[in-house]
């Protein structure tokens, strides 16, 4: 029988490295990751954010980075996060494809994120669609399961309420939802009645997750939306990643565990275990920060002995 396949979208050079605090990660650093990331056969890579350099000082090089990226890897499937229509002209000027439009489920994580309410991100959609229409617009609904600063009840636990709430963005030509969990609260019964949702109200939307590993949850949800059918999982390299603007986010669903998971659960990611754990733990030698990822502190060569 074929083997199902699974796409993994690696977020570490923007999610990983928007977390990172202290010195500046050099240039030439993060396009020696993303050449190792996709030397292990990772074919999706959101490799920067296209924000302002103030709110986050580690991706000022996002120009550089893209135009690098780009050249050198015409056919992967790379994007850039925009937090508004500046960042969207700015990645569309550079030849970018694909943008991750983000706006938060919770109106209070939206303004803390990008200083907007939930109708100024509604229009700067509307208008980088209405703007770009040979760049996909994917939409990033940031806390969709849980916010820092409202919790995990009320809307959180109300698919349909998610569902109206991403209405107009459907109707502005959403194609690509992804369902973020910021901070890492959602639960496996959590994520299937999301997707689920999803499936029903939007079919012809692809959906993608992005699932923090905070509470050690992000495999078994992901698992979760896979059974349910999504095919498309986000994950940084050695769990590194968190909202700087999301008290208390931390660590990603690492891409060297979830490569493991899915290679021994019989699905096919395309990704070699052996290259991408060496990267993720080449990357931690390198750049300091708060890893979540399990199989960097395995060694590769200690027996399985049971
Ligand atoms: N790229 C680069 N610079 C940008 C920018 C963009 N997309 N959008 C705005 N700026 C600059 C402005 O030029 C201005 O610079 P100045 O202070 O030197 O004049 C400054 O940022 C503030 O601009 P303003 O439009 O008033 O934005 P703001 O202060 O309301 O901040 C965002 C809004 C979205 C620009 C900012 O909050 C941001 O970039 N957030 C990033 C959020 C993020 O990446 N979070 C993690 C991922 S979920
Ligand atoms: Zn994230």
């Amino acid at each position: 029988m074929e083997k199902k396949q699974i796409n993994i979208i690696e977020v570490g050079p923007r999610d990983g490295f928007q977390s990172v605090k202290g010195d500046f990660i050099p240039t030439e650093l993060k396009k020696e990751m993303i050449d190792l990331l996709v030397d292990a056969g990772v074919k999706h890579i959101e490799y920067t954010s296209f924000v302002s350099p103030k709110a986050i000082p580690q991706l000022a090089d996002a120009a550089e980075v893209s135009e690098y990226v780009l050249s050198k890897y015409p056919d992967l499937d790379l994007m850039v996060l925009v937090p508004n229509m500046r960042g969207a002209t700015n990645a569309h000027n550079l030849g970018v494809k694909k943008v991750c439009n983000v706006v938060s489920y919770s109106a209070s994580h939206n303004k803390a994120n990008i200083n907007r309410t939930h109708e100024e991100s509604l229009n700067a959609y509307r208008e980088m669609v209405e703007a770009y229409p040979d760049m996909e617009c994917v939409l990033d609904l940031a806390t969709t399961f849980g916010c820092p600063f409202e919790g995990k009840g009320g809307k959180y636990q109300d698919p349909d309420a998610i569902m109206e709430f991403l209405r107009p963005y459907k109707e502005a030509g959403m194609k690509t939802v992804n369902y973020c969990d910021t901070i890492g609260v959602a639960d496996p019964e959590q994520v299937k009645k999301v997707i689920r949702a999803s499936q029903e109200a939007y079919p012809d939307v692809h959906i993608q997750v992005h699932l923090h590993d905070t509470r050690g949850l992000g495999m078994v949800n992901a698992m979760a939306a896979i059974e349910c059918g999504v095919t498309d999982v986000q994950t940084a390299l050695a769990g590194l990643g968190g909202c700087p603007f999301a008290p208390g986010a931390s660590g990603n669903l690492s891409t060297e565990d979830t490569v493991w998971m899915l290679n021994e659960s019989g699905y096919e990611t395309g990704i070699n275990f052996s290259k991408v754990l060496a990267a993720a733990k080449y990357q931690v030698s390198k750049i300091p920060g708060n890893y979540s990822g399990h199989h960097i502190t395995i060694d590769k060569e200690t027996p399985c002995c049971f």
